[in-house]
């Protein structure tokens, strides 16, 4: 367990949470390394023998540090913008690893990943299509390129989250895929390299990454058919991790229905996992500021706030809070809400926990380390928190807090 109580405090690895607010202040994001690699040795473990590339989802945490960690495992890269690329490249991520989805590729963004040699552009519209195919004859290259079909399969999530639905704006719709394939395979400066398909977030179970996989391995053995060959399939993220008591089936059983699903197929196999890497990897340190009893209901009052993580305000996320004092001496046991000091009611990243509370009191707010970071905001002109990766007995800043300054450094009062 890389986050435990040693001696009554919690620690992140070997290091106390008490130590890290001392040293880097709150609030602050603190990740473990050895859980970013456990989890990706999972996945690598599990698809050993097999062509693969685990394309970690640059969007989950793009810390620069988590990054480079990746890269240094071997890993690839599944990005959306071309921050994100500019940010895997200053990591010293391989640029021939990098597959970048998103509906709305800008021409800068498409011509940078050219000019970078990404491994592929995962296309999502004909427009699309069209601009890849412009910008490339432009730029003399041909363009590596898969389409994200819309697999239309249910992954049971939360409807923000699902992204492989009809009604969704993802991807081409399963019935133009042969279509655009055949379009795209007469087109000189484009080469049709993959497919693929990611149908949305949080997946508990197996089944509908399996039933996307099936749908995905029989178009592509329908367009071999049609001397359409790929080279790769790329199944997407999307699998969850536990932040309650869900039962969770473990990232050996995703990629084991989804290798059956796509039976004797040859095509290697890319999966962009986010949240199974470093989501259970990363907690939110925040102190307590004031303990306010009431009548209906009792506030923990502490220094992160909804601008620092807001899963629980967007969806309605539930994260596990714990007290960094094992036992809290001298301090109030009561059912709270753990709200923050943002001016919004849907400022609370738990609701009606069960704590012993006493102002100074840190507390961690678990499995943050997907989406929580990378969603932060300056809102109410907060600066954003720092972030620290621990490893065995080291603590080292990432990511230094930010100052009131640099929030308006580049803002201009007019005369
Ligand atoms: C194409 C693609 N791959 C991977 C992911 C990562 O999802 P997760 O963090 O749930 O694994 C996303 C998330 O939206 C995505 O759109």
């Amino acid at each position: 367990m890389a986050f435990a109580y040693r001696g009554g405090v919690l620690c992140a690895e070997e290091v106390s949470l008490e130590e890290i607010a001392r040293r880097f202040g709150t609030p602050c994001y603190v990740y473990s390394r050895a859980i970013m690699e456990n989890n990706y040795g999972q996945f690598a473990r599990a698809l050993a023998g097999r062509a693969a590339l685990i394309a970690y989802s640059v969007k989950a945490n793009s810390s620069l540090a988590v990054l480079a960690l990746m890269a240094r495992l071997g890993a690839g890269f599944d990005i959306v913008s071309g921050g994100e690329l500019a940010r895997v490249l200053a990591a010293g991520g391989n640029p021939r690893k990098v597959v970048f989805s998103g509906v709305g590729k800008s021409e800068a963004e498409i011509e940078q990943a050219l000019r970078a040699g990404i491994l592929c552009l995962n296309l999502e519209s004909e427009a699309e299509l069209e601009r890849v195919d412009a910008i490339a004859a432009r730029l003399g290259v041909r363009a590596p390129v898969a389409f994200r079909v819309n697999p239309d399969v249910d992954p049971k999530t939360h409807k923000y989250v699902s992204t492989g639905l009809a009604q969704n704006k993802f991807g081409i719709a399963h019935g133009e895929a042969e279509r655009l394939y055949r379009d795209a395979a007469r087109r000189r400066n484009i080469e049709l390299i993959g497919i693929g398909c990611h149908i949305g977030s949080l997946m508990n179970d197996a089944a509908p990454y399996a039933a996307a996989a099936a749908h995905i391995g029989a178009l592509a053995a329908r367009l071999e058919s049609a001397g359409i060959r790929l080279s790769h399939i790329d199944l997407g993220g999307g699998i969850g991790i536990r932040y309650r008591d869900e039962s969770q089936a473990p990232v050996a059983e995703f990629v084991r229905a989804a290798l059956a699903a796509l039976g004797t197929r040859k095509e290697s196999l890319i999966m962009d996992p986010g949240r199974a890497i470093v989501g259970d990897a990363g907690l939110l340190l925040t102190r307590i500021e004031y303990v306010k009893p009431g009548e209906s209901k009792s506030f923990v009052v502490v220094d992160a706030a909804m601008n620092d993580l807001i899963r629980p305000a967007l969806y309605d996320a539930w994260h596990e809070v714990r007290t960094v004092r094992e036992t809290e001496s001298g301090a109030a046991t009561d059912v709270y809400d753990i709200v923050g000091p943002v001016c919004e009611s849907a400022d609370f990243l738990a609701r009606d926990r069960k704590l012993a509370a006493r102002p100074g009191g840190l507390l961690a707010v678990m499995a943050a380390g997907a989406y929580g970071m990378v969603m932060s905001s300056n809102y109410n002109s907060r600066p954003r928190a720092a972030e620290v990766m621990v490893s065995g007995a080291n603590a080292s800043l990432v990511r230094e807090r930010e100052t009131v300054e640099q929030l308006f450094a580049g803002e201009r009062v007019l005369a």
